[in-house]
């Protein structure tokens, strides 16, 4: 309170005087200003929570100072002074949005709780309008959820629309293969083009394919299923998994798994989707002949697993993003802009968290936590 920043305006010279020095001996520091244009003039300068102002003054009253004050600096508080026969004034500034009104002669004692009301209420409209500013932000965080969740029910129903033609394509594909193998064609003119053709769309229906299991994967409410998975080996089998692009770009892969963890009870499924995503997140990022570091550590309650890559990093702009649906700054064919999105929405049903530092030029790491 006694840091409260206050301002006198008056243009009685002795009545500030004393004014001033009564509340200086009261441990406050105020400023004072002899009219309303000078006060107009400090508060440009310095930063006023209250002020308390004559409303009878030569010039700008104390009205028209209040209408001021109230344009520019909203959150100051005015409490007005008035002669005792005129407090009619005091009523008029309450309706033009002061504090309150004081009529002369003040007892300082008064004053200064006013002054303590006045400040209340400033601390107050500072706590609802935070106040305010939270709500806004989560009903936006719930209406992009909401977004979230509709887009992945969307998403889903059509992939497994596409699902169908996309089965007829490749039996029919794989059919005409077939036929091209027959004596009777053994002759056909262009046969390799055609058989050239067909291998693309062999890997247009895979690619395909592959997104529409991604999507599908969003919606599915699959229960986990536990089993006890030795971890040196579960390792193992995913850094397989990932090989060829590893092995292509000569990547080195530094493993650490701590020695109480040699065996632990987890839903290898899911947690294998989501360590072969994040490694080929990982694989993708980094140059040839880089290096990648795997890490699964024993946390009192949680199992922690770290993949760390010496790649390119992230942009800080696209580090909330890479959770979003379709995010991607892959070219088209080579990246979804889904893996991230949903393994985020796996760990979360596992009860766990994912959570990614990244220093472009230097690397990123992914940190997920499972509970055990
Ligand atoms: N380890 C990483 N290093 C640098 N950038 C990464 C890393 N992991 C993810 N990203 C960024 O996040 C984006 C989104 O990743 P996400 O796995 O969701 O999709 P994607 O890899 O682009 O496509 P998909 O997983 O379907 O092949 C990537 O395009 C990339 O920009
Ligand atoms: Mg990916």
């Amino acid at each position: 309170m006694k840091n409260v920043r206050i301002l006198f305006v008056d243009d009685e010279t002795a009545f500030l005087d004393t004014i001033i020095k009564r509340m200086k001996k009261r441990g406050f520091n105020p400023e004072r200003a002899s009219s309303g244009n000078d006060a107009l003039a400090l508060l440009r300068e310095n930063p006023i929570d209250i002020i308390v102002s004559d409303i009878r003054m030569p010039g700008m009253d104390g009205i028209e100072l209040l209408g001021e004050v109230k344009k520019r600096y909203p959150k100051t508080e005015i409490i007005l002074l008035t002669g005792h026969a005129t407090s009619q004034d005091g009523v008029v500034g309450i309706k033009e949005g002061a504090f309150d009104y004081l009529s002369k002669p003040i007892e300082i004692d008064h004053l200064v709780s006013k002054i303590g009301q006045a400040f209340d209420k400033i601390l107050r409209d500072e706590e609802k309008k935070k106040e305010t500013e939270f709500r806004v932000k989560m009903e936006q965080q719930m209406v992009a959820t909401k977004r979230l969740a509709s887009l992945g029910t969307l998403a889903a129903g059509v992939a497994h629309e596409v699902n169908n033609p996309l089965a007829i394509i490749n039996e029919s594909a794989g059919w005409m293969g077939q036929i091209l193998e027959k004596e009777e064609l053994a002759e056909m003119p262009r046969k390799t083009d055609f058989k050239m053709a067909l291998g693309k769309i062999n890997n247009a229906v895979e690619r395909a394919r592959v997104i529409t299991h991604q999507l599908l994967g969003i919606v599915k409410k699959d229960n986990a299923v536990l089993s006890e998975v030795n971890v040196g080996e579960f390792i193992d089998e995913i850094i397989q998994m990932a090989g060829v692009e590893i092995k292509s770009k000569d990547i080195k892969i530094i493993k650490h798994i701590d020695d109480t963890l040699t065996s632990v009870w987890i839903d290898p499924h899911q947690v294998r989707q989501i360590l072969i995503n994040l490694l080929t997140n990982a694989v993708h990022a980094t140059p040839d002949g880089g290096k990648l570091f795997l890490a699964l550590e024993d946390s009192d309650k949680d199992i922690l697993f770290f993949i760390k890559d010496t790649g390119e990093g992230i942009p800080k702009e696209n580090l909330e993003k890479i959770f979003e649906p379709f995010f991607t700054t892959k070219s088209p064919g080579n990246g979804t802009g889904l893996g991230l999105f949903i393994i985020k929405g796996i760990i979360e049903k596992l009860g766990g968290g994912i959570d990614v530092k990244s220093k472009l030029g230097v690397g990123t790491t992914f940190c997920i936590t499972f509970p055990k």
